[in-house]
């Protein structure tokens, strides 16, 4: 089968200079939603019909798989079709899709494709109020043809059943059809509804096929609609996720943009947003208010409330935030504990080590059983360049310390409390340096001058 996704319209109650189907639903573009469900029916060819906004377009969805075809000026649907026709096979039907219908579903789509036969086949819905939409006119229950809202008698109007614009098409004779439109209506445009007129014309059987539910038609024209579709998305994610045991505080809280893969008892609270693909462990909970990005945690771990974590590796029975900040390139082993405002970047930490509060580890390699202490920074950046710091198993790091990359705190080593480290710091040893405390008796604090 041919597949063929119309994508050049204009958009223009989205107010913005963003292409229409470039607008992110769940983090990715409304077209790249189409272009994976056409992707899963495993087609001959996938063809974009695209215009407004082209080059961007194309580049947002550059991938080998697609064809590109280009409608300048836009003319109407119809027209549109036509611009895919030299890359389409005539042998197999034509399968046509919306840029900006984004939740349709695969299996809805094989049952409209069964339907279609060798002829045509249309995907109708019954709406309460079809207001806008093609009008589906049958005769003793068979399709005629459809009309358009800004064509239609009053009595057309009142008909409930409207064309969702998705319908399957025999190749060839959709060819001879296209070449036969007019564009004598209302819009002045080359409507492709008009074909299916032309197919009855030439007794070619059009069968209709309904959605598994109506959401899957609804196209985005606007930002309220952009808006409406996140939420059934995201509804549907939350339905799955719970369907697969995990416990949601709320399913009307959580957004998923992208993959999120649990383990058995996963429990996760209010206001937290996974994006890219993330992975929770057997038993991980999440607090309310986290934004995890590209994060693998294992089995146990706890993610206290407030967190930010981006391509970071959490390992077993961790303990994260509140307030935490794990950039990426971030690896903790087991049972690590990091705490309120600590940034760690790119750092490997080994297991049972803590950074309980207020720290910076960046670029830093950290052994198990170590303890760093509040106010702990690494000084990973000269200005120019970025150097490591290694600290080695048992250390324990008094608090307000700077440890000057490149350096190396050796194994069971204490650095005292306010040390700036600029030189190794051996193993075993309490390295220390700071000003010496003095005391100055009789000193007098300075008065106000009258
Ligand atoms: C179209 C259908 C209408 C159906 C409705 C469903 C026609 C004539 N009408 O109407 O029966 O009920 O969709 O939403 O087909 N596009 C192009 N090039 C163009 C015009 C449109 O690529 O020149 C693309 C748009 O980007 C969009 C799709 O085709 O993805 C539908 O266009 P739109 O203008 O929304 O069609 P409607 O007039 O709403
Ligand atoms: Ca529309």
């Amino acid at each position: 089968m041919n597949v063929v996704i119309l994508a050049a319209g204009l958009g223009k109650r989205m107010h913005s200079d963003l292409p229409k189907v470039l607008h992110p639903l769940a983090g990715k573009p409304l077209l790249a939603h189409v272009v994976a469900t056409a992707r899963s029916l495993k087609p001959g060819l996938i063809c974009i019909v695209y215009g407004h906004g082209g080059e961007r377009v194309r580049a947002a969805l550059a991938q080998d798989d697609l064809i590109w075809a280009k409608q300048e000026p836009q003319l109407g649907t119809g027209h549109a079709l036509a611009q895919a026709l030299p890359h389409l096979n005539p042998k197999v039907p034509t399968l046509v899709l919306y840029g900006d219908v984004p939740l349709i579903r695969a299996e809805t789509l094989r049952s409209l494709c069964q339907a279609a036969g060798k002829g045509a086949a249309l995907l109708t819905v019954e709406l309460d109020d079809p207001h806008g939409y093609g009008r589906i006119i049958r005769s003793r229950g068979a399709v005629r043809r459809i009309v358009e809202e800004k064509d239609a008698t009053k009595a057309e109007r009142a008909l409930r059943e409207i064309n969702t614009g998705i319908m399957v098409l025999p190749t060839a004779r959709m060819k001879t059809w296209l070449a036969g439109l007019r564009n004598k209506n209302a819009q002045k445009e080359y409507y492709l509804t008009d074909v299916i007129a032309a197919a009855v014309a030439d007794k070619v059987p059009v069968s209709s096929t309904r959605p598994g539910a109506a959401w899957e038609t609804l196209g985005v024209n606007s930002k309220a609609q952009l808006a409406e579709l996140e939420r059934t998305f995201q509804r549907n994610v939350a339905a799955a996720l719970m369907q697969d045991g995990v416990t949601l505080a709320d399913p009307a809280r959580i957004d998923v943009r992208g993959s999120l893969a649990c383990g058995r008892d996963v429990a996760i609270d209010v206001n937290c947003v996974f994006e890219g693909e993330t992975v929770l462990g057997d038993g991980v909970s999440v607090g309310a208010n986290c934004v995890l990005s590209n994060v693998k945690v294992a089995a146990g771990a706890r993610i206290e409330p407030f967190c930010h974590l981006q391509e970071a590796d959490i390992g077993a029975r961790c303990r994260i935030g509140p307030y935490a900040r794990l950039r990426p390139g971030t690896t903790l082993a087991e049972e690590v504990h990091i705490g309120n405002f600590v940034e760690v970047k790119a750092s490997q930490i080994a297991a049972r080590s803590k950074a309980n509060h207020l720290a910076y580890v960046g670029d830093t390699t950290v052994g198990r059983d170590v303890n760093i202490g509040a106010g702990t920074i690494t000084c990973n950046y000269d200005g120019a360049n970025k150097h490591r710091t290694i600290i080695e198993d048992d250390v324990h790091i008094g608090s307000d310390t700077q440890l000057v990359a490149p350096v190396r705190v050796g194994k069971g080593a204490t650095l005292g409390a306010g040390t700036t480290l600029t030189k190794d710091a051996p193993r075993g040893a309490l390295t220390i340096s700071r000003v010496k405390q003095i005391t100055i008796t009789g000193w007098k604090r300075p008065v106000k001058k009258k």
